[in-house]
Order: structure tokens, then C-alpha cells, then sequence
């Protein structure tokens, strides 16, 4: 079959957060996307925000795949203050949000996510945007998902290609300082990984531009985007000096379902757990020989290094606009 005709049954394992909501708009408007489950993690907000987030998009979005609440807290220690000044204190660009009359899951995310790859195996892709607690609880209480899922998509990490290294501290990307305990092990399982980090999210920039044509000409789905991105884009303006915003978790699902957009080189991964680099993922590329060291045994990941950006940004568009 050619590849480009395949459907992707999708779990997406998110912390909404702006642009985890416009990845899961573009997730319930693709043809090619078969939405099975929606799994929440803190982040972004904290847990009770991003399930009620989770569920006011389900209800906003039309989609009928369950919305099932996952970790509240990293593998080891506290979650850190939600970052507020990046997208709201409700974690959606402080839009007004109507009363939610849809309800979660009863199952907590990782058991979601473990029937749903049982249930059909080899044929799922997880695209995670978050932090990869819920992740590493389901390997931990059903290490047999490790061989039956499909794919992992990834947004997080930074592993300095293109110049871009991080953006909570100068070597680490948020979603894997939030949790690097969860992340080095969900990186170091023999599930097929494939991860798009901040060398080519903060490659992919939707200007404001392109977000106003969005919003004439890809209806309420464009005045969404528009009305969710506006507290966003202030951030990305006062912090970074830039005409519009890193396109981050978007790029995941743009990696999962066009990986031909992008660069990729292959290797061990491993994340710095502690001291003043945690939160830094560093590859061992494939061919790369060194003494033994800490990624000797660990499976080969693919990262991607380069990307089409303009492809990326007409993906978008075109999955919105028809
Ligand atoms: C990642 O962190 C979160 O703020 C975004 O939703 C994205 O998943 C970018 O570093
Ligand atoms: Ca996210």
C-alpha cells in the first residue's frame, strides 16, 4: 500500500496548552487520522486544567475518541508551577471557556492507553506531547504494549542541531525537564521512537500572517486557532522578538503522518536525570563508536534534524481549510 493512503489509529497523550489544542484540531480534521483515545498530563496546567481542557475540546472539536486523565506529578518529586505566562492561567490562551458536559474516561490514561494497544496490536500510534509519565506507567504495569504499539511520535527534547538546545534552561526542552526520569526510560524501551524536538519545532514558525489568513478562510476552526494563539503569540513576541510562534506539538503529528518533511538521523538517546543539565537529551548517533558508556544497549531512536518547514505550515493549513 503506498503510505500516504494509510490511516493512523492515534492515542494522543497531551498537556493542553495552545498548541496542544491546535495539534488535536488538526488530529480531528484529518482524513487520515482514526482518533482512538486522548490521554491527559500535567504540564502545561496542572492535571485538573488539562483534563478539563482535554474535555472542553472534545466537546468544542466534535470528536468522539474517550479523554481519560493520566498523571498528576513526574516520577520523582513535585511537578513544577505551570508556565502561565506562556499559555493562560486556564492553559488555553485565557479564551472564555463555555460549561463541559462531556466526562472523562472512569479509566486513568495509562490503562487507556494499555487496552487500546492490546486491543489492537501493532496498529497504534501514540503521539505524545507532554511529559511521558503516563507512558512509563503504562510499560511498567504492561511491559508487553512495548512490542504492540506501532509508533511513538514525540515532541520534546532538543539535541542541538540547527543551533536549538532548549527552552526551560540552556541545554533542556519543557516537556522533558517536566519529567527526565519517565522520559529516559520511555526512550531506552525497544518501541519504535521517532521524535520531532525543539531543532525542528523552533524551525517551523506560524506567523501572525498566516494566523489572520487562517482565520478568513478555515471558518470557526481558523477563528479558533486565532482566538487560543493570541496569549501565545504576546509570549513568543515579548520573549523571543518573533512574528508569531514555534510550531511545537503540530509538528509531531506532522512527523507521524508526513515524515518525508523531514531529516532524521538515528541513535541510543539518553536523558540527564540530574544536576545543573537535567532535562537534556543527548543521542549516540548509529555508526558514532566510543568507549563503553551509558547508551551502550539501548535501542536505536530516530530524531528528526532538519524539516521543510513551509511544507509543514501548508499541511496545516490545508488539513483545516480542505
Ligand atoms: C512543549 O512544551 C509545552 O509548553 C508545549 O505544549 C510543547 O509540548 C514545547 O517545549
Ligand atoms: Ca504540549
Amino acid at each position: 500500500m503506498i503510505p500516504d493512503m494509510q490511516t493512523l489509529k492515534v492515542i494522543y497523550d497531551t498537556d493542553p496548552g495552545v498548541d496542544d489544542a491546535m495539534a488535536l484540531l488538526l488530529l480531528a480534521r484529518h482524513k487520515r487520522v482514526d482518533l482512538i483515545g486522548v490521554t491527559t498530563v500535567f504540564g502545561n496546567a496542572d492535571i485538573a486544567t488539562t483534563t478539563r481542557n482535554a474535555l472542553y475540546l472534545k466537546q468544542k472539536l466534535g470528536f468522539s475518541a474517550p479523554v481519560a486523565q493520566g498523571a498528576g506529578a513526574p516520577l520523582v518529586g513535585e511537578p513544577d508551577a505551570p508556565p502561565t505566562f506562556v499559555h493562560g492561567l486556564n492553559g488555553l490562551g485565557d479564551i472564555d471557556l463555555p460549561p463541559i458536559s462531556v466526562s472523562a474516561d472512569p479509566r486513568p490514561a495509562h490503562q487507556l492507553i494499555i487496552d487500546l494497544v492490546t486491543a489492537t496490536p501493532g496498529e497504534v500510534t501514540i503521539i505524545a506531547v507532554g511529559r511521558m509519565t503516563n507512558l512509563e506507567r503504562a510499560m511498567r504495569e504492561a511491559p508487553e504494549i512495548v512490542g504492540l504499539v506501532k509508533q511513538i511520535v514525540v515532541m520534546g527534547g532538543a539535541f542541538g542541531r540547527n543551533g536549538h538546545t532548549g527552552n526551560v534552561t540552556p541545554v533542556a526542552e519543557a516537556n522533558i525537564w517536566g519529567d527526565p526520569d519517565a522520559a529516559d526510560i520511555v526512550f531506552g524501551a525497544a518501541w519504535p521512537i521517532a521524535i520531532a524536538g525543539l531543532d525542528v519545532t523552533q524551525a517551523t514558525v506560524m506567523s501572525e500572517t498566516y494566523v489572520a489568513k487562517l482565520a478568513a478562510d478555515a471558518g470557526e476552526d481558523g477563528a479558533f486557532v486565532r482566538a487560543i494563539s493570541a496569549f501565545y503569540q504576546n509570549f513568543h513576541r515579548e520573549s523571543a522578538g518573533l512574528d508569531g510562534f514555534y510550531v511545537h506539538d503540530s509538528s509531531a503529528v506532522a512527523l507521524a503522518l508526513h515524515p518525508e518533511f523531514y531529516q532524521t538521523e538515528t541513535g541510543a538517546i539518553r536523558v540527564v536525570t540530574e544536576g545543573i543539565a537535567i532535562g537534556q537529551t543527548i543521542i549516540k548517533p548509529d555508526g558514532r563508536n566510543y568507549p563503553p558508556g551509558a547508551w551502550d544497549g539501548r535501542p536505536s531512536q530516530t530524531i528528526a534534524v532538519g524539516v521543510d518547514a513551509v511544507a509543514v505550515l501548508k499541511f496545516y493549513r490545508e488539513t483545516l481549510v480542505g
